[in-house]
């Protein structure tokens, strides 16, 4: 009989895209266990619906904790460790890669360490690193594929990249199971507020200006974060170990372009007196080593494993946008606490 995967450590189940997937794996019958430190960008408020269910199991811990992580695991089996947990903003890595070395490299080997041991008591355990197109640096034609070589530009992807080849050296050199995601970028509900998308939504509904770097014209590729978490559940239960798979959903348009989407959604929805949102657009100094383009080949996923991306882009950007106005005090209360919104990356701080 097929082996089913059952118990889950998500560690990062508190951010972004982690809470959608603890969500997705809770909706699933999974019983999950959530290590998170709740950074400035965690919130256990995003996991608010699975927060009571039996499954579910929270852990205010680090992923840098030897302590922690060796006595907690100790005695207990799983049958995957999904790692989510990392910094993640280019520009926070720009004025201090410091917690960027530490939690992306220095903490994905001491889960690595960890996960050998969980896979002595359960051979059919795997380890499952989320990682980022953006250790492809930028291409100005055409599109990455698992084939890529690494080049990345900003201290965050280098230090994505030094987690990947972590990862696979573990693979090779202990036969630890192993895969490597890389996605592009995400936009979707409860994203916080650092993020282009969000910081445009929010900035819009305050009426401040909406800053883009340069002259707008740098390309990303976007997808749902509900496509990108259906991609990782069908990479968990079918994906070939020791293999990366490349997640993208052909939605690669230029930061310009996104903005006056976001502005006609905001147009749409609540529209302003004798005026667009698009008014409020404003061309910023650029991000120091500003990619220029990142777009994502994911034939792979798609003919072995027959993944599809299933949200259209403007519909789903559109969604997005409604859940930004109509969850007003959960950003407010991120902006208030957490960050307000300031531009960052421009100075090195240390
Ligand atoms: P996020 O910043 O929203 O969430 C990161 C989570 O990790 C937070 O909950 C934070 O508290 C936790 N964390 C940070 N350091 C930790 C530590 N030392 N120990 C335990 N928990 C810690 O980020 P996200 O956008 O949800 O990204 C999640 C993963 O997906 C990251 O690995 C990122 O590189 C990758 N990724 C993100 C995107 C994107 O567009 N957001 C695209 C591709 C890949
Ligand atoms: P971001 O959300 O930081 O993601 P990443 O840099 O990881 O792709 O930025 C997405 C794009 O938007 C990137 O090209 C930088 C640009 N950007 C702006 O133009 N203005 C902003 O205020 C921010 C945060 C980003």
């Amino acid at each position: 009989m097929e082996y089913k995967i059952k118990k889950l450590i998500v560690t990062g189940g508190a951010g972004f895209i982690g809470s959608h997937f603890v969500r997705l794996s809770i909706e699933k019958g999974f019983n999950v266990t959530v290590i998170d430190k709740l950074t400035y960008s965690g919130s256990l408020e995003a996991l608010n619906d699975v927060r009571n269910n039996k499954n579910f199991k929270f852990y205010k811990e680090s992923i840098l904790d030897d302590k922690f992580l060796l006595e907690f695991f100790r005695e207990k089996q799983y049958d995957a460790l999904i790692n989510f947990a990392a910094e993640t903003h280019v520009d926070r890595s720009i004025e201090n890669s410091a917690d960027f070395v530490l939690t992306n490299i220095v903490g994905v080997q001491k889960l690595l360490d960890l996960s050998i041991d969980l896979h002595k008591k359960n051979q059919s355990f795997k380890f499952i690193q989320i990682s980022t197109d953006e250790v492809f640096g930028s291409i100005k034609s055409g599109s990455f594929s698992e084939n890529s070589k690494y080049k990345p530009n900003s201290p965050y992807a280098a230090s994505k990249a030094g987690g990947d080849h972590l990862v696979l050296s573990y693979y090779k050199t202990y036969g630890l199971p192993v895969i490597i995601t890389n996605c592009s970028n995400n936009y979707g509900n409860n994203q916080f507020p650092e993020k282009f998308v969000p910081l445009l939504i929010i900035k819009a509904l305050q009426n401040l200006y909406l800053p883009i770097y340069g002259n707008g014209n740098q390309m990303r590729d976007w997808i749902n974060v509900k496509d990108h978490c259906d991609a990782i559940m069908l990479i968990l239960e079918q994906g070939v170990i020791g293999e990366q798979y490349l997640i993208g959903a052909d939605n690669c348009i230029r930061n310009i372009d996104m903005a006056e989407k976001i502005c006609n959604s905001l147009d749409d929805l609540l529209p302003l007196k004798n005026k667009s949102y698009k008014n409020l657009i404003k061309f910023v100094t650029d991000r120091p080593g500003h990619d220029y383009r990142y777009s994502i080949n994911s034939n792979k996923i798609k003919n072995e494993l027959g993944w599809r991306p299933k949200i259209d882009f403007d519909r789903g950007l559109k969604e997005t946008v409604k859940w930004y106005l109509n969850n007003k005090t959960i950003w407010e209360k991120t902006l208030k606490e957490n960050y307000s919104g300031q531009r960052l990356g421009l100075n090195k701080l240390i």
